[in-house]
């Protein structure tokens, strides 16, 4: 819990596996003189990556949501086990709970959420079920900052990927999880380097980058006809 004014200081919050929490570690660490994962928490004790992070020598805790009789009761000791560690910004990395109004006020500008879709296109669960019905060609992922209007904040970046032919809903998840850990750990360098801001109510800016839209390619046609 050293607190370095120097560094940015991240949490991530993760509720499974953390692929995303691991991509967020590798990009903090490559740019160790100025930032620092503090602690990873989960609302999952068997949370896979609990595990993992433990390993790194991360701090990690536990917040059980079952312990709580009520969402706020729950949003306020998680952020208690938050605010232990003073961060800059809480990164929300796969963690599967609605947070409450307060919880997300309190953190106002320094929540970020990672979601399996191009945003605003499917907002909630079951994000590439819902591509494959839809027969979308294009689906994705979207990094953004944390309202109370779930899964519609300010848009930071956005990685894209082609929907294939037999693609089902795993392999679809398998090739937007890999542009996630490549957008999450972008916007993290970005977010290391103090280089977001993010206004009332314009656009999110990102100062020195021109783009902040990626595309993983495999498997998609190169080439675009373009008529004459
Ligand atoms: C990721 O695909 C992430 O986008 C999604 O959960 C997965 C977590 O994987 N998050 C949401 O659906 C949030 N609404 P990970 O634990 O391996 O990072």
């Amino acid at each position: 819990m050293s607190a370095s004014p120097f560094r940015r200081r991240f949490v991530v919050l993760i509720s499974g596996r953390g692929s995303n929490m691991r991509a967020i570690v590798a990009a903090v660490r490559a740019r160790s003189a100025v930032a620092d994962v503090c602690a990873v928490i989960s609302n999952e004790a068997g949370a896979a990556g609990l595990e993992w992070a433990r390993c790194q020598g991360i701090e990690t805790h536990t917040v059980s949501h079952r312990e709580y009789a009520s969402r706020d009761a729950f949003d306020q000791a998680l952020a208690r086990a938050i605010d232990r560690y003073d961060p800059h910004y809480v990164l929300l990395a796969g963690f599967m709970r609605i947070l409450t109004e307060a919880f997300v006020t309190h953190y106002r500008g320094r929540l970020l959420n990672v979601h399996p879709s191009l945003l605003p296109a499917f907002p909630g669960l079951h994000t590439h079920q819902r591509a494959l019905a839809d027969g979308v060609q294009w689906h994705g992922c979207t990094v953004h900052f944390v309202t109370s209007a779930l899964d519609q904040g300010p848009i930071v970046a956005q990685g894209a990927v082609p929907v294939l032919a037999g693609d089902t809903a795993d392999t679809l998840a398998a090739r937007v999880l890999h542009v996630e850990h490549f957008v999450y750990a972008q916007v993290v360098g970005w977010l290391a380097e103090d280089r977001v801001f993010l206004g009332e109510r314009s656009p999110v800016r990102v100062e020195g980058v021109a783009t902040r839209s990626f595309v993983s390619l495999e498997g998609a046609a190169r080439q675009i006809d373009v008529a004459p």
